[in-house]
């Protein structure tokens, strides 16, 4: 929709003492026919606004839509580096592919991707992830880490870290984390981080941490409503997105720093105690093989290890995780 005959259209509905406003007035304001009201009013219900429209009286504005704006974001945030610059899009297909793009052309370290809606949201393993717009923060984080490809893992576990204590922050929940990248609250999963690399033999040109939170969802599709939650679903209150995002941001350049200075070690014991998996029987699957045994804990490099019934330990880059115990 153009953007003045929105603002004008919302303009009206603001400054009225009326509740609702007829297509007739609509149109004479905005100066055009009442069919051309109707495919705005349609225009800005797609967009999230919730509208009544009644014979005779005409249209009404519910609710407005819990948009974010890159102003709340940046209003407040305290990093030095990450969120420094901000792409915020209303939808894209995927906030890792325009990430993608922005590191190719030079972006810097920090350059925060975040969009209100994602048409073609990916998961490890390409799965598809569920992005409804105005409910969660997709989000996708540019880094150029001074780090030898082989540790690119371990920032997976640092956001996890990250993104539980934003959790703790913002709510009374408790989430824990499921090896590598799932944070679960009460057993469901509220947050998956996409960690992607590029790199030439031994030197990182850039990684992107991908994070999709569930955060004011009131429900799922059939298919998700066993396995995935929300914060809003959980606590039973709204969270302010803009307000996670920045925890979020604040945490990670916090933790990322302390893991520069001092290494993997003290990341590892608050992401050990956030660990779910961890003395619990598991089936490990990699892209090639199954696992079953008992998850021992992870490596000083983040690394899962498993053991088999037979004793025998395997050590586990990536895999999907499932608990029997
Ligand atoms: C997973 O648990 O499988 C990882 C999910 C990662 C989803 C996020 S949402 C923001 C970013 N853009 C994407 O397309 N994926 C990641």
């Amino acid at each position: 929709m153009q953007s003045d005959v929105r603002k004008r259209l919302l303009d009206a509905f603001t400054k009225s003492s009326e509740e609702f406003l007829s297509g007739q007035y609509l149109a004479e304001l905005i100066g055009c026919s009442r069919t051309a009201v109707w495919k705005h009013m349609e225009d800005l219900r797609n967009e999230g606004f919730e509208l009544e429209a009644v014979r005779r009286k005409g249209y009404r504005i519910v609710k407005v839509p819990d948009k974010i704006s890159e102003n709340e974001i940046r209003l407040g945030l305290k990093t030095k580096r990450l969120g420094q610059h901000i792409h915020y899009k209303e939808s894209v297909d995927s906030t890792q592919k325009k990430a993608l793009q922005l590191s190719l052309e030079g972006a810097p370290d920090g350059t925060i991707v975040i969009a209100e809606e994602q048409t073609l949201g990916r998961g490890r393993m390409n799965r598809e992830w569920y992005s409804a717009k105005y409910t969660g923060v997709w989000m996708s984080i540019l880094l150029r880490p001074n780090l030898l490809p082989q540790k690119a893992p371990q920032l997976t576990l640092i956001t996890a870290v990250a993104v539980a204590q934003a959790i703790e922050e913002l709510t009374p929940l408790l989430p824990e984390i499921k090896w590598p990248n799932d944070l679960l609250i009460n057993g469901k999963k509220v947050t998956g981080i996409l960690t992607e690399l590029q790199a030439e033999s031994d030197q990182i040109n850039s990684v992107i941490i991908g994070i999709g939170m569930n955060v004011n969802q009131e429900s799922f599709p059939p298919d998700l409503q066993s396995i995935a939650t929300s914060l809003h679903i959980e606590g039973g209150v709204k969270v302010n997105r803009a307000k996670l995002i920045q925890a979020v941001l604040t945490r990670l350049e916090n933790l990322y720093d302390l893991y520069v200075q001092e290494g993997f070690y003290p990341i590892k014991l608050l992401w050990e105690g956030y660990a779910v998996s961890i003395g619990k029987n598991i089936t490990a699957r990699t892209l090639k093989e199954t696992f079953h045994g008992k998850a021992l804990g992870i490596t000083d490099d983040g690394v899962l290890m498993l053991e088999d019934n037979s004793g025998k330990i395997h050590y586990i880059y990536s895999a999907d995780i499932e608990m029997q115990n």
